[in-house]
């Protein structure tokens, strides 16, 4: 990439380019199926009609940049940025393989990257977002890769105690670990946008207008007990602390496993509360 050189974002690209980009591009059929209820009303709010130039921002795997290709069709155009080659290999083999010729894909920092000047109808992005270390100079940044009057959409995580899908494993695993001192909740990760207060104000100093923040509360279906706890031990800041704690992985498994039980629903599959923000602006 070509400004990883002293880029602010240098822990995420680290981070992203490793074990956390790994989990994600390992389980993407599950991630995609277990967030697709999150992304959906985001991509409805962005309403993008066909021939659009449509820019997706973390886009990952690449599931949304799909979605959104489908939908601006053949005279349009997505362009899906990712900091993590990771992600972005499975996204390209992805849109291979669906025969898609309007979506592209670029490894960069939607933070510093010079995306283009009023290039894109509409920005969206699923969770993508949270992890500048510079928010807003990353907002300001994508909006003047925008045309004047230009939409964006994305979806972001409401706090954790609104999120007992994560936070429900999470102290649980707490409990074998020794205590942690409390994290800066503004730190870029995935509850740094949980404070719609602070959103709103960030896009606000990036120059959007007409800026919405709507909840959005939903179960959402982690899989059967056996994929749902592998991925609840895999993937995120549980993820990773237990790669940073080894000797605790077969209690937490264990504890894990006992606790999804208890959320295994009559179809089979564990479903726990979830919780976003719809975030619409236009620049
Ligand atoms: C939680 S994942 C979401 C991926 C995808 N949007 C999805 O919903 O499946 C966050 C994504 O944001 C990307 N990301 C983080 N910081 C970024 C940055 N500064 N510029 C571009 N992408 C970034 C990560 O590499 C990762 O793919």
């Amino acid at each position: 990439m070509s400004d990883t050189i002293a880029s602010p974002n240098a822990k995420m690209i680290e981070q992203w380019n490793t074990a956390t980009g790994q989990t994600w591009a390992v389980f993407q059929a599950e991630l995609d199926a277990q967030v697709a209820p999150l992304g959906s009303p985001a991509l409805a709010a962005l309403d993008v009609h066909a021939g659009a130039q449509v820019l997706d921002i973390g886009c990952g795997c690449g599931q949304t940049a799909l979605q959104l290709a489908d939908l601006v069709g053949q005279d349009g155009h997505v362009v899906g940025v990712d900091i993590s080659k990771l992600m972005l290999e499975v996204a390209r083999g992805r849109a291979g393989l669906s025969g898609l010729s309007n979506i592209t894909f670029l490894e960069a920092d939607a933070q510093t990257y010079d995306l283009g000047r009023q290039r894109f109808d509409a920005v969206f992005s699923r969770f993508g977002v949270m992890f500048f270390a510079d928010p807003v100079a990353a907002f300001s940044n994508i909006s003047k890769a925008m045309k004047s009057g230009g939409r964006l959409a994305f979806v972001c995580w409401r706090p954790l105690s609104l999120n007992d899908w994560m936070r429900l494993p999470l102290e649980t695993a707490m409990t074998f670990l020794p205590p942690s001192p409390p994290s800066d909740p503004l730190a870029p990760g995935p509850f740094a946008f949980a404070d719609a207060e602070r959103v709103r104000s960030i896009l606000n100093e990036a120059g959007f207008t007409h800026i919405e923040t709507r909840p959005f509360d939903t179960p959402i279906s982690m899989g059967d007990l056996a994929t749902a706890t592998r991925v609840a031990l895999q993937v995120g800041p549980l993820g990773r602390l237990l790669r940073e704690n080894p000797a605790v992985i077969p209690d937490v498994t264990e504890a894990i496993g006992t606790l999804l039980k208890n959320h295994v629903t009559e179809v089979g599959t564990v479903q726990m509360p979830a919780s976003v923000w719809i975030v619409t602006a236009s620049a």
